[in-house]
């Protein structure tokens, strides 16, 4: 007999083959009640959303992970090429269309469209080109899943995801931007280089906006627990003041120089932002710096404005941000990029 495949692809048309497959067993107990299902979305398979995506897979997070390009070609390649992966990693149904519908009832939507940052580019350069997308992007989700979780990737992110924020109508604990999570990890990773221990060991917080204004919390320093820079100072080591202030800026520009040297990032984004994904999806309530509304903290009062803050992770979201205590530089420093945001916010018409 001929067997054709239906339109599902998951059995054989006019032949029950799981019946004739399987045999049943003896005196077996009823199933138990379906564990809920994770659905996460991404919206952009460049190279940022392909990252995440294969990042993902290997984590066992998603029952069900949806793409989304303007790209059919691409999108559907990118799909089947993950799909082939199947019999290397824990089973995830992989779907793609052009559609906002494949993104139904999605848990959390992982926005990383848009014009890619070319060399030498600024990030506040995107802006313009970016917001365009959204203005189709977040509605056609929001419709699709009222109630998830608006995670923003696309840069300048601070800005794009107070532009989500306000597109979607979405509380501010459901829009969270990636922000400065991925600057954190480069700032633990060439700490923990320059001192040769595990970068796991060492706890290092960057804030403010993703890019040349971040800043860096010295206090916020320690290594297996220990405080550095009142463990210098206590034994009277010398304050390697500048090597700390060489590697923020390494910090800032490191993004810079993968870009020159492999035309984009990739890489270390897909890791910090299934590392997030992780933290709201399984609960965690674990702390990252990523962009929240941070207007009332350290006297932001310029208006609603999208920086990136330590904050507690779980199912809702944003469920609190901790308020750092931080030098009044630090907080200058802060408000000023406040003030740059919303200084550019205000000609988005949003
Ligand atoms: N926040 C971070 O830490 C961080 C890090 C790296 C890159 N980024 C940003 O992520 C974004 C993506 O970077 P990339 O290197 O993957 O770029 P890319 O050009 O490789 O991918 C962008 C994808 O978006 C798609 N796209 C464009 N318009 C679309 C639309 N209307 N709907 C759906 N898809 C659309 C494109 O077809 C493309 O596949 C950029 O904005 C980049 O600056 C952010």
């Amino acid at each position: 007999m001929a067997m054709k495949k239906d339109p599902s692809g998951t059995s054989l048309a006019g032949l029950d083959i799981a019946g004739a497959f399987f045999a049943p067993i003896q005196q077996s107990a009823p199933a138990s009640p379906p564990k809920p299902h994770i659905k996460i979305s991404i919206i952009g398979t460049g190279n940022v959303g392909m990252a995440i995506a294969q990042t993902l897979l290997t984590q066992d997070l998603a029952d069900e992970l949806a793409l989304v390009d303007a790209l059919p070609d691409k999108l559907r390649g990118e799909m089947l090429d993950l799909q082939h992966a199947a019999a290397f990693l824990p089973r995830t149904k992989i779907v793609a269309s052009t559609d906002y519908s494949v993104t139904a009832m999605s848990d959390l939507c992982i926005v990383t469209a848009g014009a890619r940052q070319i060399p030498g580019e600024s990030r506040l350069n995107l802006l313009h080109r970016n917001v365009a997308l959204f203005k189709k992007i977040i509605p056609s989700l929001v419709e699709s899943s009222p109630d998830a979780i608006l995670m923003i990737v696309s840069n300048p992110v601070d800005i794009l995801t107070y532009v989500a924020w306000k597109l979607s109508g979405f509380p501010s604990n459901r829009v969270i931007g990636s922000g400065t999570n991925l600057d954190s990890s480069r700032f633990r990773f060439l700490i923990a280089d320059h001192l040769d221990v595990n970068a796991q060991d060492v706890q290092a917080y960057i804030i403010g906006e993703h890019g040349d204004s971040s800043v860096a919390l010295w206090s916020s320093i320690s290594v297996g627990g220990v405080p550095i820079l009142s463990f210098l100072e206590r034994r009277q080591i010398a304050y390697e003041k500048e090597t700390l202030v060489n590697i923020h800026k390494e910090v800032v520009n490191c993004a810079y120089e993968v870009i020159q040297l492999k035309g984009y990032t990739s890489w270390a984004v897909g890791y910090s932002v299934a590392n997030l994904a992780w933290s709201i999806l399984r609960d965690q309530r674990r702390i990252h710096p990523v962009s929240v509304l941070a207007t009332g903290f350290h006297e932001i009062d310029c208006g609603e404005v999208f920086l990136s803050l330590p904050a507690q992770l779980g199912r809702s979201g944003v469920m609190t941000v901790i308020n750092v205590p931080i030098s009044d530089e630090e907080a200058e420093q802060l408000r000023s990029s406040a003030k740059t945001i919303m200084e550019l916010q205000e000609q988005l018409g949003v």
